[in-house]
């Protein structure tokens, strides 16, 4: 149907309101309730206004819809201040790149110096490192010999947090250089421990035997943002940096928390320089990641901590929502096979007296997991130490105990297992929680779960998003459904338009609008199955229609991760990870040759220089007529 049939311009939204107040309604009371009917279904109406674009069968640049710019704004390796520039042959020290831009970004949070000001900053996420691209000549996987402590270190630089300070000038936001408030975390910079796992034995370490400060923060995905104006940043896949080379005298209990924890294998080889990531030899070291870290942006001195409250696993990322009395609720799903959807309830409200003070909060509450039942609705179940099962009889010691071992404490109360939940938004309006479930290709093989109404299908390749509605944010019971099973008709998919697999990053703007982005594994990109879908994406979608119009495609080999926008919605700032990363069988099939300075590398993508390499980056999208961005 022609949208223009069905929205009429020249009733504009003041008209209707005016209308509604004026003329058609008496009674005082139901006014204002009638009125924002009105005005929502205006709003609503009016939500998508870009033409959609098509997919992108390995065009390796950044597409958006007629009529929007896309601009490189942040890559890996720019400077945070006034710190070295980037070598194109990746020939920077260890010392430049803790002054640079760190590699993968992912999540990222835009915060205004004041509401609608015209200067602010950009926080991100640098997920992991790709070691092929971070060195001239790779990591410890490609060559032993050469994996010098100096490498070890460019890679712990590499990884964290960007904070960068923006300015709107004459042509559009600019960083500021040098800027007091530019600040890298990384892999190696003292962070504080609070909440009930704070100083308990399982954080104990040798060199922290107090078991309050830990050593870095890494694969850092997603975020949150409090109201207070803190950053949350959140550890997901932790496991990945430790080694274990012996399990020999380990007690049962351990053996079974790695397995469930997969800690096993690193794929960067910093044990062989540092010794803490040797798990055998520091077995505790592994319990202290896998936590949501918060610290205040606009201090470059403050201390960042993690508040362990709120669980360990692989955490995806933190949204939160305010309850009628001010207590707060924050999301976070465990990214992994037949893992978990996570609630944390403040104990205490906010009120907004206290500043970054609020944080503490964060440290006492109740973490819940989720059960979906296959009526529709679910509960929040608490992970309370002391309460069958959680308790010493099934070999829970104490609260600290619960929270370490997250993963085991919600499956002793019966929580489902999800296909990999990755992002959550709540609604800015109606409060409802959107959760993206990526894929999971092991669902109903043997000995693994079979399909239930929340996890729909068996091998789930394309991934779905579900929908959980709660009356108030500290609700216990909720009622639940699928808001659409990605993939194509072949799926029996339900999305109402342009067709994409493995959502992954969602936010729904101010204006209530769901940002979509995609993340394909770059082994499956453009290949089988998943050609019809092209490069990753970010597709907008109206939430209560469920109309969906793709509106950007990502490089060749990237995922599209992360979204910031301006108050104003005219300015918005969207994370391009690990472009070329190898898409080997796509590349064969197109005759597409191999960059020459990066052989493993399918892109070129920023710089597209002959010697140069990918650069995960951020890109800033504005509408050319200076307008709202989507509608
Ligand atoms: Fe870092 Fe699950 O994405
Ligand atoms: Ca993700
Ligand atoms: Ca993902
Ligand atoms: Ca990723």
């Amino acid at each position: 149907m022609n949208r223009k049939t069905i929205f009429n311009p020249k009733l504009s939204r003041r008209t209707i309101v005016k209308t509604g107040l004026g003329g058609l309604f008496s009674s005082m009371f139901t006014m204002p309730l009638l009125a924002k009917t009105v005005l929502n279904k205006s709003i609503r109406r009016a939500l998508l206004g870009f033409s959609a674009i098509p997919i992108a069968d390995m065009i390796d640049d950044v597409v958006v819809p007629e009529g929007y710019s896309a601009q490189v704004f942040y890559r890996w390796g720019d400077p945070i201040s006034d710190g070295a520039i980037f070598r194109m042959d990746a020939s920077n020290t260890a010392h430049d790149q803790l002054q640079q831009a760190g590699m993968h970004h992912d999540a990222l949070q835009f915060y205004p110096f004041a509401e609608s000001s015209c200067q602010g900053l950009l926080v991100m996420n640098h997920e992991y490192i790709d070691p092929q691209i971070l060195h001239v000549d790779g990591g410890a996987l490609d060559s032993l010999s050469s994996y010098s402590a100096e490498k070890t270190l460019k890679e712990q630089y590499a990884h964290g947090v960007s904070v960068i300070e923006i300015k709107k000038e004459k042509n559009g936001w600019q960083i500021v250089r040098p800027s007091n408030y530019a600040r890298r975390i990384t892999a190696t910079t003292p962070i504080a421990v609070s909440g009930p796992a704070a100083g308990s034995k399982y954080l104990q370490t040798k060199a922290d035997p107090k078991g309050q400060q830990v050593l870095g923060t890494f694969n850092n995905c997603s975020n949150g943002k409090m109201p207070w104006g803190s950053y949350l940043t959140c550890e997901e896949n932790f496991h990945d940096y430790f080694h274990v080379s012996t399990k020999k005298g380990m007690a049962k209990k351990q053996k079974k928390a790695w397995k469930r924890y997969n800690i096993k294998h690193s794929y960067y080889g910093w044990h062989h320089n540092d010794e803490r990531f040797d798990a055998s030899l520091h077995p505790n070291e592994p319990n202290r990641f896998g936590w949501i870290v918060e610290f205040d942006p606009f201090d470059p001195k403050s201390q960042p901590v993690k508040r362990t409250a709120m669980g360990r696993f692989a955490h995806e990322n933190v949204a939160h929502k305010i309850a009628k009395d001010g207590q707060i609720a924050l999301y976070s799903g465990d990214d992994a096979k037949f893992e978990y959807i996570y609630k944390f309830i403040t104990k205490h409200a906010w009120d907004g007296s206290q500043g970054m003070r609020h944080g503490k909060l964060l440290d006492e509450g109740v973490l819940h997991v989720a059960r979906f039942d296959d009526d529709g609705t679910g509960v929040w179940l608490p992970l309370v130490y002391g309460k069958a099962p959680l308790n010493n009889d099934q070999g829970f010691e104490d609260q600290a105990d619960v929270l370490v071992h997250a993963r085991m404490a919600g499956e002793a109360m019966g929580a489902t297992p999800m296909d990999r939940p990755e992002w959550i938004t709540t609604h800015p309006e109606t409060g409802e929680v959107y959760v993206s479930m990526t894929n999971n290709s092991s669902r109903g093989d043997n000995d693994r779960p079979a399909s239930d109404a929340a996890n729909p299908r068996d091998d789930n390749y394309f991934g779905h998003i579900m929908k959980i509605v709660e009356d108030d944010a500290t609700s216990i019971n909720f009622s639940w459904q699928l808001f659409a099973l990605a993939g194509d008709a072949r799926s029996n998919a339900t999305i109402n338009g342009d067709s994409y697999a493995c959502p992954d990053g969602l936010m729904i703007d101010s204006r209530g609008v769901l940002w979509v982005q995609t993340d394909v594994s770059s082994s499956k990109l453009n290949t089988d199955s998943f050609a019809q879908f092209g490069n990753n994406q970010m597709l907008a979608v109206d939430p209560v229609t469920g109309e969906t119009r793709r509106f950007l495609t990502g490089p060749v080999g990237c995922e599209v991760t992360g979204v910031t926008m301006t108050a104003d919605l005219k300015t918005m700032w969207v994370n391009i990870q690990h472009p070329g990363e190898a898409v080997p069988k796509a590349m064969k099939k197109q005759g597409i040759k191999k960059s020459p300075a990066t052989p493993n590398a399918a892109s070129n993508w920023p710089d597209h220089q002959q010697e140069g390499r990918p650069r995960s980056a951020t890109v800033m999208i504005t509408k050319n007529d200076g307008g709202i961005i989507g509608a």
